[in-house]
């Protein structure tokens, strides 16, 4: 990034001026959460006033933030728990039969309702469970399940022992999942035996024993049952769960909430960067707490009395944490957890649930809308939608097709819409509409959050105005941000701090508009967003080379409809083989091995040579272009300039 190239990436995304706009209604703006002038409020007054409204303390803290660039500290001096925070204060103040998740299983008619008080007894066996296997304060627990009622607890669990977690996406493979317990040194690795995917059990705990084999820090798998399924068993290192929480007390005072500082370790969050190792993202307990609390609040505009939220995430994400997990709960919010996918068993899934338990917020990605959309909105009308008074949207910049169509099919022509930037870095949203404040524009994010300072800069750090575009870039501290990346200071320093000193480079372009609103043009550096979701093209290209076959790859994304972007690997071979269709399916399911399905790229190009400039360089500007389909850039660098037209021919022929 900051390259001349990466620069003409940015600017290939910017979009043409959208002119509609969406102020708030009277009646919303009356009873929104946050009122106008909570733009006038003052950084420190507004973060030491949330600190202090959204969380409960066991020790007050005496200091709001210490700042020595690139590491923040906030909320110094304080003790706490997200346990006690998320789960036992609200049973304590008396809301213990309020319901804290509807949680609806794949399989139809498998549906849970699970109270505060519930969750409590629930979180508290699982602790103690843990605690018998010597998990205590500062053990680090993997955890590698699907979106069943054990991993909110599990979670939970780890945070009242004070026990860090590091959650693992079902979708990724036994190798990803050992890189990722392997770096964090997990102890522990909570699965299960078997998830569902339309329908069909999916192997999670023979993923989970194949990784575990390959990290040795692994000392114990504790397996919950979900499917009741037949799974192979290894004496000695498998646990299960059933066996053990059976004699273990649900009492609260049997195990308290460990007391933790402010600035502990809550959890690390793997993400992909720009090289094959994924990043390890560091978030401590005090300012992520208040974080994913504070912006739940304001920005869902969220009544604890009488919303219905549902975030279609998976929490193996960084959405899934701050907002199914830490935000709602902490906000004392009724939730949906589902565990399914929304087209199973039918398109209209999500729509039958959103009608059945009457949703009033429904937060979800571009990419699943655009689905929606190509299904027609029939799905949408067969049922009723008309609690639905508020959208939100994350993931990846949202086209403005999609945006009126979310608006006018699910919110009933009415419900605004919250276009929500953020990454797994920031642990909170920030940039973001205010819906009882903003004038809405389909497809920008609107404006910096109270209390956050972004800006757009080029690629000298000026800072550009109204109508110019750069590099989004936030020039203070705020409470959620990372701490730093596991095991990786330097990276950490490199990655986001050194492109414009003092400053945290988000990696992502921007443009800014006459009236201060920012738009979003996607990712400046070799990411890409597949549905959503943040894959490193170098990190496809090592589990490509890794193939017997593979001589080089080159990886890119392109723009596809309903993904956002697609992935394109351009490949040689070893020894000029030609290849053929099976080599293709060979390559794809290799990426899908290594990495996991979401990696698999859409379309596998083999070809002769990769361009490259004389000094040996792949030349990727060039190779996006030809996955574009559209003319070549500058090509005077290429060291032959008739690899080019066969790639090209190579790709047309796709
Ligand atoms: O490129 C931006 C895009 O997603 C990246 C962060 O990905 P991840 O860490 O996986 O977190 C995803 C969920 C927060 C960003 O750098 N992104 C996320 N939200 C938006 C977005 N791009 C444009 N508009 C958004 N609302």
């Amino acid at each position: 990034m900051g390259s001349s190239e990466q620069g003409e990436h940015a600017i290939h995304m910017m979009s043409t001026e959208e002119e509609r706009r969406y102020p708030p209604s009277a009646e919303f703006a009356a009873q929104a959460n946050a009122k106008a002038d909570i733009y006038e409020r003052d950084f420190d007054e507004f973060w030491e006033t949330e600190g202090r409204t959204r969380v409960s303390w066991f020790e007050p803290f005496n200091k709001l933030y210490e700042w020595e660039m690139p590491y923040s500290k906030w909320y110094l001096g304080g003790k706490l728990n997200v346990c006690y925070n998320c789960v036992d204060r609200h049973v304590e103040s008396g809301a213990g039969d309020k319901v804290a998740f509807y949680w609806e299983g794949e399989l139809e008619d498998t549906r849970r309702t699970v109270t505060y008080a519930n969750l409590q007894s629930e979180v508290v066996r699982f602790a103690n469970v843990l605690k018998s296997l010597g998990v205590k304060k500062g053990t680090p627990v993997a955890i590698y399940l699907g979106m069943i009622p054990e991993l909110p607890v599990a979670m939970l669990a780890c945070a009242r022992l004070g026990a860090p977690h590091c959650v693992i996406f079902g979708g990724f493979s036994a190798e990803a999942l050992a890189d990722r317990a392997s770096d964090f040194e997990a102890e522990i690795l909570i699965t299960q035996d078997e998830g569902y995917r339309r329908g069909k059990p999916l192997a999670l705990k023979k993923i989970a024993d194949e990784a575990a084999a390959n990290t040795p820090s692994v000392q114990k798998v504790l397996v919950v049952s979900h499917s009741g399924g037949d799974v192979a068993w290894n004496e000695g290192t498998d646990i299960r769960y059933d066996d053990l929480a059976k004699d273990a007390s649900s009492d609260p005072a049997s195990c308290p909430c460990e007391p933790m500082d402010s600035e502990d370790l809550l959890f690390l969050m793997y993400t992909s960067g720009t090289t094959a190792k994924p990043k390890g993202i560091i978030h401590t307990t005090a300012g992520y707490l208040v974080g994913a609390a504070t912006t739940h609040y304001y920005i869902f505009d969220l009544k604890a009395d009488s919303d219905v939220y549902f975030c279609t995430a998976d929490i193996g994400w960084i959405t899934g944490h701050s907002y199914i997990l830490y935000g709602p709960l902490a906000n004392q919010a009724t939730s949906v957890i589902f565990e399914g996918t929304p087209d199973f068993p039918d398109k209209d899934r999500w729509w039958d649930i959103c009608e059945r338990y009457g949703v009033t917020i429904l937060y979800t990605a571009p990419t699943a809308i655009r689905s929606h959309m190509k299904w027609g909105p029939e799905y949408a009308q067969k049922h009723d939608l008309s609690k639905i008074r508020l959208l939100g949207s994350v993931g990846e910049p949202i086209n403005p097709e999609a945006w009126i169509w979310y608006r006018d099919h699910i919110g009933g022509g009415k419900a605004p819409v919250v276009d929500t930037w953020w990454q797994t870095e920031t642990g909170s949203i920030l940039i973001t509409p205010l819906p009882g404040i903003t004038t809405l524009k389909p497809g920008s994010a609107s404006k910096p959050f109270p209390g956050i300072d972004a800006a757009v800069y080029d690629e000298s750090s000026n800072e550009v105005g109204p109508g110019g575009g750069g590099y989004l870039v936030l020039r203070k501290p705020w409470p959620s941000m990372l701490r730093g990346i596991h095991n990786d200071p330097n990276r950490f320093l490199s990655n986001y701090w050194s492109l414009f000193p003092g400053n945290y480079a988000a990696g992502d372009g921007a443009r800014i508009d006459e009236d201060g609103d920012f738009w979003l043009l996607g990712r400046v550096d070799d990411v890409m967003n597949v549905s959503g979701h943040r894959i490193s093209t170098i990190e496809i290209e090592s589990a490509l080379v890794d193939h017997p076959l593979v001589a080089e790859a080159a990886v890119c994304g392109r723009a596809d409809e309903i993904t956002g972007q697609a992935i394109v690997a351009f490949v040689t071979l070893k020894g000029g083989a030609k290849g053929s269709d099976d080599v293709i399916k060979e390559l794809r399911a290799h990426v899908g091995k290594k990495i996991g399905p979401i990696a698999r790229p859409a379309t596998v190009v083999i070809t002769q040579e990769l361009p490259k400039t004389r000094s040996g360089k792949i030349m990727r500007r060039l190779l996006r272009d030809v996955a574009e389909n559209r003319a070549l850039g500058d090509t005077t660098t290429l060291a032959d300039p008739n690899v080019l037209a066969e790639i090209q021919r190579q790709a047309q022929a796709k």
